[in-house]
């Protein structure tokens, strides 16, 4: 088996793990879950959320994976001689492998945009964004297309399959300290222009002034939802990244890095999408279609009167979504890598092509379920919204809920303790909190999400 490497810059460590949380669920998702629960509201409490279960619950995967330093299915192992917590690791496994299955076909889309958006000249791209249907027409001729799909969910997992081939320094690392600033300039521009646009002041009054007239407990259960997908906390995403981090890290103050840099981005994302919606007059709750029906020609609209800065902007924009999607495969893409890299003493590169051509199979199969094979039913859902629906509602919180457990409950106190303040450098009273709110707090609340997400509450 090859040597295990780590992050080898601080630097490098948190952005590769900002990497992972900031995805399609802070552009894509984020909004649209603001859009349906009133706009500001919603943000107040997904903060609130971040903060009390997001914060305790990385800093819970991250002492499991910096402890045990392995891959998550061994992790436990390292920890426990239970039988039954040494699963935990397993079903991450097995999760994060479905989750890959549809999150590549969302990526895919995400580079069939991009590329249209690249190859339409602004004269006709603003003849285009006088037609009105043509966005949903092309979003339904693309999602139940045979093979331009297939052909970007392959696209998409080789692009992920050469970072992650090249090693967690080499690949991860190098590749995240690229483009995560690069993210972060294109989110600033994008937001300095969409402070131009005409829907401006109503956008940022819906993103900024509360109204909790709106908040019901759905719009709570959807903020807690939506800060475990975001995050990317459940499956071990984080234990696997923190078993690469070096002794000396800090825990708690990467996570609170992470979920600051993950919690901006969302509000850029916002910042961005509504002005540019309410400036076409398109409402806010228009849901999942947001980024890829009504967004395009929001920005011809917007910025109509310059076509090439209209043109610019939804370039910038699809590559932005492309980059901030692909950091988050690559960290998905890992977890099942290390698994089979370390248990089966596997070459990194078998590993990884084994989980390729893996993800390129489910993948395709999710997007077919859109189209040719629109018949195929599991549990009365298509093979798409079915693994997303058994991933993120039931895989990804029943796994949180017992990496909270384990953590809080099972793990041995003193290496929990010793994690918590790397070996004593930090006063464990300082920090005694996070163990409060991952014994009580985290484990009640992920047992509502749950009992939501399976549709009991
Ligand atoms: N957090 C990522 C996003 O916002 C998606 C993601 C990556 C994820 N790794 C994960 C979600 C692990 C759940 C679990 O798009």
């Amino acid at each position: 088996m090859e040597k295990r490497k780590d992050f080898a810059s601080k630097m490098g460590m948190v952005l590769a793990t900002a990497g992972s949380a900031v995805g399609l669920g802070n552009i894509w998702r984020f909004p649209v879950e603001a859009g349906n629960n009133g706009g500001a509201a919603f943000i107040i409490i997904y903060l609130l959320c971040v903060l009390t279960l997001g914060i305790p619950l990385i800093v819970a995967e991250f002492v499991v994976g910096r402890a045990a330093h392995t891959n998550t299915a061994q992790a436990y192992k390292r920890l426990t001689r239970n039988t039954f917590w040494q699963q935990t690791g397993r079903l991450g496994i097995i999760t994060g492998w479905l989750i890959m299955g549809y999150y590549v076909v969302v990526s895919g889309w995400t580079l069939a945009y991009f590329l249209k958006a690249l190859a339409t000249p602004p004269t006709i791209a603003a003849h285009i964004a006088k037609q009105p249907g043509y966005w949903s027409d092309f979003f339904n001729e693309l999602t139940s297309d045979a093979l331009l799909p297939v052909l970007c969910v392959i696209a998409f997992a080789l692009m992920s399959h050469f970072i992650i081939v090249r090693g967690v320094e080499k690949g991860i690392e190098r590749f995240s300290k690229v483009m995560m600033p690069m993210l972060f300039i294109l989110l600033i521009v994008l937001c300095i222009c969409s402070f131009f646009t005409p829907g401006a002041k109503e956008g940022l009054t819906f993103l900024f002034r509360p109204d909790f007239s709106q908040v019901t407990f759905g719009t709570l259960l959807s903020a807690l939802g939506q800060a475990f997908f975001s995050l990317s906390i459940g499956m071990g995403c984080l234990c696997t990244y923190a078993s690469y981090f070096s002794r000396d890290t800090d825990l708690l103050g990467t996570a609170l890095k992470v979920a600051g840099i993950d919690s901006l981005v969302a509000i850029m994302a916002g910042i961005i999408i509504f002005p540019a919606v309410f400036s076409v007059g398109i409402r806010p709750d228009a849901g999942a279609s947001l980024v890829f029906i009504a967004l395009p020609s929001v920005f011809q609209e917007a910025f109509g009167a310059f076509p090439w800065l209209a043109y610019a902007v939804s370039v910038m924009f699809y590559f932005l979504l492309l980059l901030a999607t692909l950091t988050s495969l690559v960290s998905l893409h890992e977890v099942p890598t290390a698994f089979l890299a370390e248990d089966f003493r596997m070459k990194r590169r078998t590993a990884t092509t084994i989980v390729t051509l893996s993800v390129i199979v489910i993948g395709t199969l999710c997007s077919l379920s859109m189209g040719p094979l629109a018949d195929w039913k599991l549990f009365g859902k298509s093979i798409f919204d079915c693994l997303d629906w058994v991933s993120a509602n039931v895989l990804l919180v029943v796994g949180g809920g017992l990496i909270t457990f384990f953590v809080g409950w099972k793990m041995e106190s003193k290496t929990l303790r010793d994690e918590l303040t790397n070996y004593g450098n930090y006063p464990y009273h300082t920090r005694k909190w996070i163990i409060v709110l991952l014994r009580w707090f985290v484990p009640f609340v992920i047992f509502l999400i749950f009992l939501s997400g399976i549709g009991v509450l």
